[in-house]
């Protein structure tokens, strides 16, 4: 009997380093003293969870469901966005960090003391303004190192379904950094192939693309002032600014610059192995920070891949965008919207759906009926199709534009676009090379 699983993969995030997997029972020296099994479960707060989307990635908790394929599955599908690496911050935000060094340096402070005495002999990670939006490329957490990683992790674990014998597309929208974590992903997935069998396909994150884009935006979603007052009105940050006054007196922060220390704090880690920017804040006001999440992008068109199958589809898509694509697929997914409960029953034949979160499984909240917790194709397609807003009309896409995206059938197979060719430029964004 023939079980397939289809995987949908939603890889939200960079990737971590520096995690290593318990092996159960194997470990290498037996001391009577030496427990097979850790009795520590410290993990309850990690500032990795944090710091929005600016820091290096880290995987989700698991809900106890293997990574794995369930037992007698093969994973014939997989659809996969995962956003860039990690990177430097945005030339905006920069703007206001720089601001609030500078607002350090002229303080007339001669020694900073107790949580900033490390700063008399801190330099700022960002050698100059060009490398504003650039993806990381130094230290343990750098964006094109944990690219690279995950596309090799991702060979291992999916190189099963790739045809050697012919060029295969993938997919990235047109940004700088995103292009850059698509190619590096691209190298490590490959391998010695890369250069020959793939072809990488940039996709232009102009609006005029509409419905056929990878970073599609919704004009009649406006929450983005909300979201920029309540950064500034945390509570947490009016204190963490009286506490660093009263160490250093002379200095006058408010919260607008605790707010942009946080924010540079967050991203110190993409460059370097260690922040001391990070314990100058406390558990309360990371929270704080971590609260703040943006949610101005909408939509995919994954189910209609997963429903041809890997019979008619191709068996492996792999996409790379920006964070804020990816929080709207989930809502379109309809996980992570709370709600409760799951029976759990029989195993039935055919096609099962399953959603990998940040190397998590996620549980669809209303099917789990499948091997390892996954739903049923059917099942699946009608619950999300439930759930599904169109977006064309929702979003009011002008109909000058593409109303439906078609880049998944439609797509090049010439290598020419797997290499960088021209220099990056300064504080690259939008940019189709
Ligand atoms: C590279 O592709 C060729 C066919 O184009 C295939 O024979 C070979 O096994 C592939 N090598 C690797 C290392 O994937
Ligand atoms: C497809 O290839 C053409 C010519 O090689 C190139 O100009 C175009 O940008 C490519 N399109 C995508 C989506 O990569
Ligand atoms: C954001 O705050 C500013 C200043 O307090 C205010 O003028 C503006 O109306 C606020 N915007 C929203 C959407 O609340
Ligand atoms: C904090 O101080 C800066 C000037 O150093 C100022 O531009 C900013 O508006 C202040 N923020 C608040 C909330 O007062």
């Amino acid at each position: 009997m023939a079980y397939h699983l289809v995987s949908g993969i939603v890889y939200a995030l960079g990737l971590t380093a520096g995690v290593t997997a318990l092996s159960y029972g194997d470990s290498v020296t037996k001391s009577p003293f030496e427990k097979q099994f850790s009795q520590e479960f410290r993990d309850g707060y990690s500032i990795l969870k944090h710091y929005g989307g600016n820091g290096p990635y880290s995987e989700r908790r698991s809900f106890g469901i293997s990574r794995d394929p369930p037992e007698s599955c093969a994973v014939d599908q997989v659809i996969m966005i995962r956003r860039h690496g990690e990177r430097y911050p945005s030339p905006a935000l920069g703007e206001g960090i720089e601001k609030t060094l500078a607002k350090l340096q002229s303080s007339g402070v001669e020694e900073f003391k107790e949580d900033l005495s490390f700063y008399n002999d801190w330099s700022y990670y960002v050698p100059n303004k060009c490398y504003y939006n650039a993806e990381t490329f130094s230290g343990p957490y750098a964006g094109l190192l944990d690219a690279y990683t995950h596309g090799t992790e991702y060979r291992d674990r999916y190189g099963h379904l790739l045809d050697e014998d012919s060029v295969v597309p993938f997919w990235g929208s047109g940004y700088g950094r995103v292009i850059a974590t698509a190619r590096k992903f691209g190298e490590g997935f490959f391998g010695y192939n890369y250069s020959t069998n793939a072809a990488l396909n940039i996709i232009s994150e102009s609006e005029s693309m509409g419905a056929n884009s990878l970073t599609p935006s919704c004009d009649t979603d406006n929450d983005y002032t909300t979201c920029d007052n309540l950064t500034n009105l945390m509570p947490q940050f009016k204190v963490a600014a009286t506490r660093l006054n009263s160490q250093n007196p002379g200095l006058s922060l408010n919260e607008s610059d605790v707010y942009y220390l946080m924010s540079m704090a967050s991203f110190e880690l993409n460059t370097r192995a260690f922040s001391e920017w990070i314990n100058v804040f406390i558990q309360d006001e990371w929270v704080s920070f971590g609260y703040v999440e943006d949610m101005n992008y909408y939509y995919c068109a994954g189910l209609t891949l997963l429903n041809e199958g890997p019979e008619k589809a191709a068996p492996l898509y792999l996409n790379f965008a920006h964070d804020t694509n990816i929080t709207p697929i989930l809502a379109a997914l309809g996980v992570l919207i709370p709600d409760e409960d799951l029976p759990l029953d029989r195993v039935p034949f055919g096609s099962f759906v399953r959603l990998v979160l940040n190397e998590a499984v996620l549980p669809f909240d209303k099917c789990t009926s499948g091997p390892g917790y996954s739903c049923s194709l059917e099942d699946y397609a009608s619950i999300v199709s439930q759930n599904l807003v169109d977006y064309k009309s929702t979003c009011k896409i002008p109909s000058s534009c593409p109303q439906s995206l078609d880049f998944w059938w439609s797509y090049n197979t010439t290598t020419e676009l797997n290499y960088r060719t021209t220099p990056v430029a300064c504080q690259e964004g939008d940019a189709m090379q």
